[in-house]
């Protein structure tokens, strides 16, 4: 692929270029426009996504960062993921958004992209779009929102919409006050504002190298978001002419620093999908094991919710994630280059201190380790999950019971019955949840403690799934088993009376069933019913690779090769 595909799509001679600029003069532009560097703003603004309702405004002072640089800003839209109002799940619509992305770009006369992203999946699907595209790009972050508040008490969504749901189920949050405080937790424009998952994935498109220093913490609504919006705007104009493309920042050496950042982040156990995703793109491999070993040599720095105490708004003040790559370089590769045109160490130079609090020193961390591990064992061949650091520490060594629901249907029949056969210690286990059974592996991990145990005063369980769960959940929960049940993984065989037993301190997840009676169990097993049997939904359930290859569609894997693209000029 050359550079300057939008220019030289206006240069055409004949026809074609007659044709080119004759179309494009009816919106109002002129020769000398066409001939600057064109540059597509790829905006996922929908009144389906609250996240991203801020997104023409921000689109628009995009548009005068590239106008000031001297470059054509063209806007498009791409399909918009809103977390909230997608069903079955918003993840089995990543891939789509990646594909959709991936497309737009190589398909129009674009020199460069901007790309606005912010909830959940919309910016990992746009990172793998971009990565698979390699045209010069930069991110640009919606933000996070404000701070909630109810009567005096700062809220986050949504750690805090389930805690209170928990308290209003349990009896201890009356139903008024309940309704109340939906007035006043989402306050503002921008995406969840704990370190959820939209937190960790914009936070780490900062650490890859892949938006301008303070993308990921400025919020939604303070000015210097707009500011940043149009820097970046003024600097694609510039990674044009360099011909700084996606393949030249996201190596190894970005996805490992994304990887210690995340660690240091406490970030979301969506990551552990999502980087994988990105990575995939990129021809670059990250096993869940690396997961572990850079999480075993990095302290958690991050003071915030769902493990430590502070959100995002703190996080920005302290000095948001340059403040934390300043602090961890020593931990990273300060050579990895980023959207800047410098790189990791030369952006850290600029970076104000942590201010130790929000975000700690190295020798004062929240934890001497980063928040998430991989447990592997009899029944996780190929890994599972968990953010131990949001866990309860009683737990993370725990052999019991298991008390199985088949898929989400038996979840809700019997969880709030008093005749559900639980005890407080047994470990809970749930399954048809996973990229396939879910389908789209639905955030289900953090399922409901029953009723009659949380009126007891029970707040927490081993719950073990092949689900994910939302980056502000909480709680004893272990995610992504892999392979997943309905591809026939040992969860399809657990039996409610089993003994299972998860050791944190060996990464171990075992399932005490001898292997003659696993073998009968696996002889009489039927995979589900397939829920699509055409559509969108089929080539989902045909392609989706399992959580620790990221979920991405088999065919999308590795890089476009070179003659393809030369076909498609
Ligand atoms: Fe968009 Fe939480 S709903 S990030
Ligand atoms: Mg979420």
């Amino acid at each position: 692929m050359t550079a300057r595909r939008g220019t030289n799509f206006f240069a055409e001679p004949g026809v074609s270029g007659f044709i080119h600029r004759a179309f494009t003069k009816s919106m109002g532009l002129g020769d000398d426009e066409l001939e600057r560097p064109i540059i597509g703003i790829c905006n996922t603004f929908s009144e389906l996504n609250n996240c991203h309702r801020h997104f023409r405004e921000l689109a628009e002072a995009v548009k005068r960062g590239v106008l000031q640089a001297g470059g054509t800003p063209l806007e498009f839209p791409t399909i918009s993921l809103g977390e909230i109002y997608l069903s079955p799940t918003s993840m089995l619509h990543r891939n789509l958004a990646a594909m959709d992305t991936e497309e737009m770009i190589r398909a129009q006369p674009l020199d460069g992209v901007v790309l606005l992203s912010g909830c959940d999946k919309s910016t990992p699907a746009a990172l793998m779009g971009l990565a698979s595209a390699d045209v010069p790009a930069i991110m640009v972050s919606g933000g996070p929102m404000l701070d909630g508040h109810y009567n005096g008490e700062r809220l986050g969504a949504c750690t805090d919409c389930r805690r209170l749901t928990a308290e209003n189920r349990a009896g201890t949050l009356d139903d008024a006050t309940y309704k109340a405080i939906e007035d006043g937790i989402v306050r503002s424009a921008g995406h969840c504002m704990v370190m959820g998952t939209a937190s960790t994935m914009n936070s780490l498109t900062e650490a890859l190298g892949m938006a301008l220093p303070g993308n990921g913490a400025i919020p939604a609504v303070d000015s210097r978001r707009l500011r940043l919006a149009q820097a970046s705007g003024r600097r694609i104009v510039a990674m044009v002419a360099e011909d700084l493309r996606p393949s030249k920042i996201l190596d190894r050496k970005a996805f490992e620093n994304a990887l210690t950042v995340f660690s240091a982040l406490g970030g979301s156990t969506n990551a552990v999908v999502h980087l994988p995703a990105i990575a995939g793109r990129c021809d670059v491999e990250l096993p869940l094991d690396l997961f572990d070993e850079i999480s075993e040599r990095t302290p958690l720095l991050a003071n915030l919710r769902p493990i430590g105490a502070h959100q995002m708004e703190a996080f920005f003040h302290a000095g948001g994630v340059p403040a934390l790559m300043r602090e961890l370089l020593p931990l990273l590769d300060g050579t990895a280059l980023t959207v800047t045109g410098r790189t990791v160490a030369e952006n850290a130079a600029e970076a104000p201190p942590p201010d130790g609090d929000v975000i700690r020193r190295r020798n004062e961390p929240v934890r001497p380790h980063g928040g998430t591990a991989i447990v592997r064992g009899s029944l996780a061949p190929d890994g599972a999950v968990i953010k131990h650091a949001a866990a309860s520490p009683e737990l993370l060594q725990h052999r019991a019971r298991a008390v199985v629901f088949e898929d989400l249907d038996d979840l809700r029949a019997k969880i709030d019955s008093d005749d559900l056969d639980v005890e407080p210690s047994d470990i809970l286990v749930l399954r048809s949840v996973g990229p396939i059974g879910g389908p789209g592996m639905p955030e289900v991990g953090n399922f409901p403690i029953p009723k009659k145990l949380l009126a007891q005063g029970v707040r927490d369980m081993v719950r073990i799934s092949d689900a994910r769960m939302s980056g502000t959940a909480y709680g004893t929960i272990v995610l992504h088993v892999a392979p997943e049940s309905a591809v026939g993984g040992p969860l399809a065989f657990v039996q409610t009376g089993d003994e299972i037993e998860l050791d944190l301190e060996n990464r171990r997840l075992d399932l005490h069933v001898d292997d003659a009676e696993l073998e009968a169990r696996r002889a009489a097993w039927q995979p589900p019913r397939r829920p699509y049997a055409r559509g969108y939904g089929r080539l989902f359930l045909d392609t989706v690779g399992q959580a620790p290859d990221g979920c991405d569609f088999d065919f999308l894997r590795g890089r476009t090769p070179v003659e393809i693209e030369d076909q498609a000029k």
